[in-house]
């Protein structure tokens, strides 16, 4: 064994800053949190080259009285509690004293604050931990923080830095987190000096998700809430439209502080599975208000996750608010339950029921939540003919078996819907809705085996971007020529676009190809190619159906026969019914002709 010794102040210092500051996105979230508990109504951020070079913060807080200024930095100085119990009744974001003292252990750091009532502000420099010097200065209200050369000292840590493009975005990504958590809160980040992200004061959330993801996310977006006695949940969760292959998309927070939680992601995951039945993860903004005594925060050093005293009752209530939610926004002008009438339409055998795994003490077999649900479909069974066929996944005859029986058509019901019966029972056909999902599982088996038929354009659509955009088309160009959409460079951000899908038609091309670009971009750069390929066909195939057609009766068979032989022909790719059906027996129950 060698000798122990021990270690001096600057080295335990830097030992203890690698708990908290990760990295600059860590920086910027300690610091926008300082910022949000000084009560600040406006933060705005800089950063340069990832946050690494330069991380700037003004806030119009409190501020922070002159004979404090030096305590700020010192471990285990903070003004939010003062003893432990405090924790358990906290109501601000920090509670250590640790984030100023560690960032300044790695950086070269300059804070100047004013408080109301004070003429005069006062500044501290500090570099890798010692003081430079502490003055008074003029500067305006609130409080400025800029941390420079992150990791100058420890160049151990450097090496573990991504990019400084990927660093921006981790930066992006918090920022955004703590927007939606704050939507009265204006924010705004500049990133090598050019604005990124701005949101605006607002009591709704709706309207900050809207700023940050855009139009088609909070048009795709259903609210839910629902309370008991110790915790109350609100926000809202995406439809299959935005659901996505990453949990990207997913933000929680626990008394307004963003955390990472698996009970909660499951929870909302399995509610939301026996509406939509793909694999991929709901977008969701959800926000959970509970007693601090029933929830301990100090159970991370960055204060990322967070313990429940019952997990039970907090898995529950997230899975009622969001399961009622969604079958809340998809009951129809029917009376009776679309969803129930999918389902059994869609009859599968599942070879076995398998349950979710539930984080910690959650029993899943308890009566009150059956959060069951159905493995991939081996089995197929003809609901007309009580007939089972054993369909492997390698066997191509998948596609050969009808998945509802042949229709005989009756007519079309506001020039979008096929009405349609066979044996007892009615069927609703969404003309629409179906016509999109024949496209899309052809085009996206045409991209698969690589075989997307192109129409060349007459005139080619010129179509310039900004550098950004251009960033993202240049990562994705391979993606769209496999998906038919032939692009050439064309001068500086500028591409022209010679080649699309043949049946795409002709939509407004350039104002197309900036939506799948958008998509793209909001995707991220970490998806696979298939989530992107099922992006940029369900957006191609929404924008190849047109809407209201009257459809001759040839018409009307020929589009049921062709969705009967699908691999999913219940489903649009957006993840809403394409077929309702109504048997004879809810007729006359309706009617009232039984009981
Ligand atoms: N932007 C700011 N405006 C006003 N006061 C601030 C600001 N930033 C920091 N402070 C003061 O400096 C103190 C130390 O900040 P620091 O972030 O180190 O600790 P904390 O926020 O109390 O706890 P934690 O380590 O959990 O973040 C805070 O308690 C607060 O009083
Ligand atoms: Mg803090």
């Amino acid at each position: 064994m060698k000798r122990i010794n021990v270690l001096n102040e600057e080295t335990s210092n830097k030992i203890a800053a690698g708990e908290v500051v990760e990295r600059p996105a860590s920086v910027v979230k300690e610091l926008i949190e300082n910022s949000i508990d000084a009560n600040a109504k406006v933060i705005n951020i800089e950063i340069l080259e990832g946050g690494q070079k330069y991380i700037k913060i003004t806030d119009d807080g409190d501020g922070i009285y002159p004979e404090d200024i030096e305590k700020a930095f010192m471990p285990h100085g903070t003004s939010k509690i003062k003893a432990i119990e405090d924790i358990y009744s906290i109501n601000t974001l920090g509670f250590r004293g640790e984030a100023l003292p560690s960032i300044a252990a790695i950086s070269n750091t300059t804070l100047r604050s004013r408080i109301s009532g004070n003429d005069i502000g006062s500044e501290i420099q500090i570099n890798g931990g010692n003081i430079q010097y502490i003055k008074e200065v003029g500067c305006s209200l609130g409080t400025t923080i800029e941390v420079e050369n992150i990791f100058y000292n420890v160049p151990a840590r450097q090496k573990f830095l991504k990019s400084s493009q990927r660093e921006a975005a981790l930066i992006s990504d918090i920022v955004e987190r703590l927007a939606l958590a704050n939507s009265k809160i204006s924010f705004k980040l500049c990133s090598n000096g050019k604005v990124s992200l701005k949101t605006f004061s607002t009591e709704k959330v709706f309207d900050t998700i809207r700023t940050i993801y855009g139009k088609n996310t909070s048009d795709n977006i259903i609210k839910f809430e629902k309370h008991n006695d110790i915790a109350s949940v609100h926000g809202y969760v995406g439809n299959a439209e935005i659901s996505r292959g990453s949990r990207n998309n997913q933000s929680v927070f626990i008394n307004n502080r963003y955390i990472k939680n698996k009970l909660i992601a499951t929870a909302v995951e399995s509610a939301v599975k026996s509406f939509y039945m793909i694999n991929k993860y709901p977008f969701f903004v959800l926000f959970l208000d509970m007693y601090p005594e029933y929830i301990d925060v100090n159970v991370h050093p960055t204060k990322a996750e967070v313990k429940f005293q019952n997990d039970r009752e907090v898995f529950k209530l997230v899975f009622d608010a969001v399961h009622e939610a969604m079958r809340d926004s998809l009951r129809g002008s029917f009376e009776f339950e679309i969803e129930q009438s999918v389902i059994n339409l869609n009859e599968t055998i599942p070879e076995k029921l398998e349950t979710i795994q539930l984080p910690m003490d959650f029993k899943h077999n308890e009566k009150e939540i059956e959060v069951f649900y159905e493995k991939p479909k081996e089995i197929i069974k003809e609901p007309f003919k009580n007939k089972e066929i054993i369909v492997t996944k390698a066997l191509p005859t998948i596609e050969k078996v009808a998945k509802f029986p042949e229709l005989k058509v009756i007519g079309q019901f506001h020039s979008s819907y096929i009405i349609a019966e066979a044996f007892d029972e009615l069927y609703l056909i969404d003309q629409h809705a179906a016509h999109e999902k024949i496209l899309f599982e052809k085009y996206t088996k045409e991209i698969k085996e690589n075989e997307v038929s192109a129409q060349i354009l007459l005139t080619p659509e010129v179509i310039e971007l900004t550098s950004e955009d251009y960033i993202f088309y240049v990562e994705n160009k391979e993606i769209c020529k496999s998906a038919g959409f032939f692009i050439e460079e064309f001068g500086e951000n500028t591409i022209k676009l010679s080649e699309v899908p043949n049946f795409l038609g002709k939509p407004q091309l350039k104002e197309f190809f900036m939506s799948i670009l958008e998509n793209l971009k909001r995707l991220g750069s970490g998806e696979t190619y298939e989530v992107k390929y099922n992006k940029i066909a369900s957006l191609s195939c929404k924008a190849a159906v047109k809407a209201n057609d009257v459809l001759s009766f040839d018409e009307m068979r020929a589009l049921i026969n062709n969705l009967r032989f699908l691999e999913d022909p219940f489903n649009c790719p957006h993840g809403r019914p394409t077929i309702i059906k109504m048997s004879l027996m809810e007729f006359e129950k309706k009617f009232k002709r039984i009981q």
